[in-house]
C-alpha cells in the first residue's frame, strides 16, 4: 500500500512512519525535512503535494497546528491557527485529496479527546477537533469509489510528557495503542468512525 503521512516529522508521525515502512511504501510530508514539503494551511501547497506524491492508497494526517495557551491570549488571530491549521488544513487534505486517491483508499485525520473532554489552555484544539470529527462523519456518506474516512482521537500520548501536567487524571495513550488505532482505520473496513485508542 502507498501511504502518505502528513506530519511525518512530528512525535506521532515519526512513530507511524517507522512502524508502517516495514510493509508499505511511505511518502513523508511536513513543512520541511520530508520527502515532500507541504503547508496544510495553503490549498495550493496541498495540491502540489498530491501532484508530487502521485496516486496513493491512504492518507494519514498527524499535522494539526493549533494555538495552545492561556484563555486571556486567545484572540481572533490566535484562534485562526486552529481554524486554518488543524481544521481547514485537514479538511482540505480530503477535499483536494479525493481527486488523487485510488478507489477504495482511505483518509485518517487526527483529532483528540479535547473535543469532548476539555482542558485549560486548549480551547482552540477542542473546537478544531469537534469540527474535524463532524466533517469526518459527513464526508463518510459523500465520498465515492469506496473511499473511507476516519479520525483517530487520543488523549495525551506517552511520547509527549511535556503535556502530561495539562491532562490530570488521564492515563497517557501508549505509542502502540496510537499506532493500532491508525492500523484499524487504514487497514480495516470502517468509515465515518472516531477511533479512540484508550
Ligand atoms: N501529542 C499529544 O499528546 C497529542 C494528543 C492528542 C492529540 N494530539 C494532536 O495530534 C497532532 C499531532 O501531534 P504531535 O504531538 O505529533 O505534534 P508535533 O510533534 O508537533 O508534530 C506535528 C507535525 O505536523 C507538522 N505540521 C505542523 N504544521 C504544519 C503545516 N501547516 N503543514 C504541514 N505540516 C505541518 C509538523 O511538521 P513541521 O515541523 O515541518 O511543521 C510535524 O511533522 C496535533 O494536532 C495534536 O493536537 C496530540
Amino acid at each position: 500500500m502507498k501511504i502518505i503521512i502528513v506530519g511525518a516529522s512530528g512525535t506521532m508521525g515519526k512513530h507511524l512512519a517507522a512502524a508502517f515502512e516495514k510493509e508499505h511504501e511511505i511518502v513523508t510530508a511536513a513543512t520541511r525535512g520530508c520527502d515532500v514539503q507541504v503547508d496544510i494551511t495553503s490549498p495550493s501547497s496541498i495540491e502540489n503535494m498530491y501532484k508530487q506524491a502521485g496516486a496513493f492508497d491512504a492518507l494519514i494526517s498527524t499535522a494539526g497546528p493549533t494555538f495552545v495557551g492561556p484563555w486571556e491570549k486567545l484572540t481572533d488571530k490566535a484562534f485562526r491557527q486552529g481554524v486554518e491549521g488543524k481544521m481547514m488544513g485537514q479538511i482540505n487534505l480530503v477535499l483536494i485529496g479525493q481527486h488523487y486517491i485510488n478507489p477504495k483508499g482511505s483518509f485518517t485525520l487526527i483529532t483528540g479527546a479535547l473535543s469532548h473532554d476539555p482542558q485549560k489552555n486548549f480551547a482552540n484544539a477542542s473546537a478544531a477537533n469537534g469540527a474535524v470529527e463532524s466533517f469526518v462523519k459527513a464526508a463518510a456518506i459523500e465520498l465515492e469509489n469506496g473511499i473511507r474516512i476516519n479520525a483517530v482521537s487520543p488523549t495525551v500520548i506517552e511520547n509527549s510528557p511535556q503535556y502530561f501536567p495539562y491532562f490530570p487524571g488521564d492515563i497517557p495513550v501508549t505509542m502502540q495503542q496510537l499506532e493500532f488505532a491508525f492500523r484499524k482505520s487504514v487497514f480495516g473496513s470502517n468509515t465515518g468512525q472516531i477511533i479512540k485508542p484508550y
